[in-house]
């Protein structure tokens, strides 16, 4: 089917009072991204004309989904008059034949996931699936094979709530059928809704083909609560490890690694247990090792951590970071960062090897400074570079060396050291009582 023979309506309007959350359902993240991001990627691969509905909190949606997405069309449901999916669907004007309409909550419906939808030429084409526990959903009514109606949790009396067909909440609808049947919608249910699936039993007596598509619950389970976000959360990160294990990447114990929809590898690449990779993070033939966190960053033909946090805004390149060392906002070329660092707002050169404990002191409680270290530069353990401060190629700073707001040029030796004072007996004298 082309993209061009298909609209797509989103549905995204709703409180999901169920989530518990001041912040709109559609907005809670999945590796990263807001649940609606994902959908709308989704729809994106098979059609040009998508309209999401939105309603509850509507500005921040629009806000943060247009900063993905520039082509497409937001809604506006009356949600007060005429709440429901149904109502959601009032206010839409879909410009092809097909109409299929997706759910803001599912955040793991995929394109191929939907063929079935395209491929299909009934007037209505319904999703089913099948659960050992159908709670929350809408029961599917079906007799001799055939859709009589959906009755939804609440409206259900006790034989219908045993039933496990529900309603997977995705429809294929000819634009003919919305036209004649979303005016005829009424909201006499428990819910005072407006309901969508009342669109079945309104078709069927009209004797209109409705054809049900038995789906998978991976691709098609909705989030209602946060125990569902966490759940999907597993789903998809399991989808992007692979998808990056199947690209080369390797990965040891993939089930406790955390790697964002938007990070991005290539080459040779190795990541170890426990790593959080998130933001527009490039890594490039390089290696993670355990427990390390890299945000936003590029990470290229180096290795990091055990235990290191890369913040955003840093460039590594050639570059060694070991374990509790911390870079922010840097960029480091060819550099040695074993332990213990903290490396904010600096620029480091190639063959410049930091100590120990050394601090970059780029904050003085109201600005932040830069550090600029050249070439060949070999900085003490536990040294203070109280930005801002540059030091030229070639310089030694002597261990414990405090370097205040200076330039330090080539060849130079920096130390500023207390002299040591040698006290005879102080250690007996002092602990005499012990
Ligand atoms: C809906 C279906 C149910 C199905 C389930 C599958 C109806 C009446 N029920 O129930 O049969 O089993 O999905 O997940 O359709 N929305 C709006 N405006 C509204 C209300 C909801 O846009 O006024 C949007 C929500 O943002 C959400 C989607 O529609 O993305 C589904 O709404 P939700 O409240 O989650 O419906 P369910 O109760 O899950
Ligand atoms: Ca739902």
């Amino acid at each position: 089917m082309n993209k061009k023979d298909l609209s797509i309506v989103i549905l995204a309007a709703g409180k999901g009072s169920r989530m518990k959350s001041s912040k709109a359902k559609v907005l809670h993240q999945i590796s990263g991204k807001p649940m609606l991001y994902h959908i709308i990627k989704t729809a994106q691969e098979i059609s040009d004309d998508i309209t999401v509905v939105v309603a509850h909190q509507k500005e921040e949606v629009i806000k943060e989904l247009s900063k993905f997405f520039t082509n497409i069309n937001f809604v506006i449901q009356d949600a007060q008059s005429f709440p429901g999916t149904g109502g959601a669907m009032m206010g839409v004007n879909p410009k092809r034949d097909k109409v299929l309409v997706l759910n803001g909550d599912m955040p793991l419906i995929c394109a191929d996931a939907l063929s079935g939808f395209l491929s299909c030429d009934s007037q209505i084409i319904m999703s089913i699936f099948e659960l050992q526990n159908p709670d929350g959903y809408g029961r599917v009514i079906i007799k001799d094979g055939e859709v009589l109606k959906i009755v939804e949790h609440k409206d259900a009396n006790d034989d219908e709530l045993k039933i496990q067909s529900v309603n997977a909440g995705i429809y294929a609808f000819s634009s003919s059928v919305l036209k004649k049947y979303i005016p005829l919608l009424k909201n006499d249910n428990a819910q005072r809704e407006y309901y969508l699936t009342d669109i079945i039993s309104l078709a069927k007596a009209d004797a209109i083909s409705i054809s049900p598509l038995l789906v998978d619950e991976e691709h098609f389970r909705g989030v209602n609560s946060k125990e569902d976000l966490a759940e999907c959360e597993v789903i998809m990160q399991d989808k992007i490890k692979s998808h990056w294990m199947r690209e080369g990447v390797i990965m040891q114990l993939p089930h406790t690694i955390y790697i964002e929809e938007s990070v991005k590898f290539e080459g040779e690449c190795k990541v170890e247990n426990n790593c959080r990779i998130t933001g527009d993070t490039l890594i490039s033939n390089s290696h993670i090792k355990s427990s390390s966190v890299i945000e936003d960053s590029h990470i290229i033909d180096s290795d990091v951590g055990p235990l290191a946090h890369i913040r955003p805004m840093s460039k590594l390149q050639n570059t060694h970071i070991g374990n509790f060392v911390e870079v922010k906002k840097s960029s480091l070329i060819g550099v040695k960062a074993g332990h213990l660092s903290y490396i904010g707002d600096a620029e480091v050169g190639e063959g410049t090897n930091i100590g120990a404990g050394v601090i970059t002191c780029n904050y003085d409680g109201v600005n932040k400074y830069k550090t600029i270290i050249g070439k060949n530069v070999f900085i003490g353990s536990d040294s203070q570079l109280i930005a801002p401060v540059e030091i030229e190629d070639d310089v030694m700073i002597a261990a414990g060396t405090t370097v205040i707001g200076a330039k330090i040029q080539s060849g130079v030796l920096a130390i500023s050291r207390p002299k040591l004072r040698l006290v005879k007996d102080f250690y007996y004298k002092f602990f005499k009582n012990k």
